[in-house]
């Protein structure tokens, strides 16, 4: 008889991607998925009325973790839908009341920002990249320039997904206001990363989702402190004011405010722990992989990821053979067909398309440790021997 393999024990270096639901946070959702606590928020029974107290609770909650008011707390299906609605939102409303139909966005955001800017320029509108330097902080004389010409709004996210780089949010939201635009912050990595709250700053949209610290997949929020300066996306029921409607979420809702609140006061505990296993990680790698670079390393970085280059060493290919050793990471580029298209935040951070074809972004929770550490440095030097030879072989060296 055949006996089963022994399952691999995964090391998860792939928060960054996604994370499970936390305990806490299944267990505040559980009664809300069943017999008993199903009801609709809109319907007025006894059913309905406890779905919409626990709806305006959640937004209660996440209201105070943001440090706005509840009302300008919007669920939506997620950090895309939230970005959408932010971007594009903010530029139709523009478009209608006869303002500028532009937006100005770092070039390094995530393409849910990225591709509303660029669907405002279908629509006939501008949409302004704003370089990165070398560190991947956003250029001030190009958002001095976009702010002068004049935008419905300037949208620079608070942590990048694939390095890690946290901008000086409240000197460009401060920027903003005095020039009298709108500021959108994509603040999906920023979470439970870095202080999000916003009490005392000038920032008219923010967006979360909830998959990326342990809340499910499908919820996310945009906070927008003035429901004015946005044009729905999506057209239905009067559900959030009218401005994303559709039947709540109500599950989610409570899910995206237990595990906001848990990571809020997690922070300073999830921070020491990730910085050092990433410390950690980047000086034994180095040390292994002689030419091996981490990116953004010269810039203020969030403690939670590490983008690092390994010349030669095509980071699809690079992946799958991690994948093979039970490490889970991934690479910033996107896979079309097959190829490693390179990562365009790299590219604008200046790196050359072929070393940023050859990136891995490992991204920690405080559930890693060192152990799983050990294991990424005592696979990487063989793993990165190997694809560095399949790829000298395949271009014919
Ligand atoms: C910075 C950033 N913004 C937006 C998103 C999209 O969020 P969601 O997966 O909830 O649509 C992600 C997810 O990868 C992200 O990292």
């Amino acid at each position: 008889m055949n006996t089963p393999p022994t399952a691999q024990r995964v090391v998860y270096l792939d928060s960054a991607a996604t994370t499970p639901v936390r305990r806490e946070v299944r267990e505040a959702m559980e009664p809300f998925l069943s017999e008993g606590n199903f009801g609709n928020p809109s319907s007025t029974h006894r059913l309905g009325r406890a779905a919409r107290e626990a709806v305006e609770q959640a937004r209660r909650r996440i209201a105070e973790v943001i440090g706005v008011e509840p009302g300008d707390v919007l669920f939506t299906s997620g950090g895309t839908e939230a970005d959408n609605l932010a971007v594009l939102g903010t530029a139709l409303a523009a478009r209608s009341a006869g303002r500028p139909f532009a937006v100005a966005v770092s070039a390094i955001e995530h393409k849910a920002v990225l591709a509303s800017a660029k669907a405002v320029e279908r629509l006939g509108g501008e949409a302004i990249i704003l370089p990165v330097g070398d560190t991947g902080q956003v250029d001030l004389d190009a958002v001095g320039a976009a702010l002068e010409q004049g935008v419905a709004l300037l949208s620079v996210m608070w942590v990048n997904n694939e390095v890690g780089i946290v901008q000086d949010i409240p000197e460009l939201a401060r920027r903003a206001a005095a020039a009298n635009t709108p500021f959108h912050t994509d603040a999906v990595q920023a979470l439970g990363k870095v202080p999000c709250s916003i009490a005392d700053q000038p920032i008219s949209l923010l967006c979360l989702s909830g998959h990326k610290m342990g809340a499910p997949k499908g919820i996310g929020a945009l906070i927008a402190r003035s429901r004015q300066m946005l044009e729905p996306l999506l057209h239905g029921g009067g559900q959030e004011l009218g401005i994303r409607p559709g039947t709540e979420n109500v599950p989610g809702a409570i899910g995206l405010a237990a595990a906001a609140q848990l990571a809020a006061a997690e922070l300073d505990a999830t921070a020491v722990t990730t910085r050092q296993l990433r410390d950690e990680l980047e000086r034994r790698l180095l040390a292994e992989v002689g030419d091996a670079q981490v990116n953004g390393a010269g810039g203020t970085r969030a403690p939670h990821v590490s983008n690092i280059s390994i010349p030669g060493a095509n980071s699809e290919t690079l992946l799958m053979q991690l994948d093979l050793a039970g490490i889970a990471c991934s690479s910033g580029a996107a896979c079309d067909t097959g190829s490693a298209i390179p990562s365009h935040v790299l590219t604008a951070m200046g790196l050359p398309p072929e070393l940023a074809a050859a990136s891995v972004r490992f991204s920690f929770s405080k559930d890693n440790t060192l152990d799983d550490v050990a294991r990424v440095v005592e696979v990487m030097p063989h793993a990165v021997e190997r694809v560095r030879k399949l790829s000298a072989a395949l271009e014919g060296r």
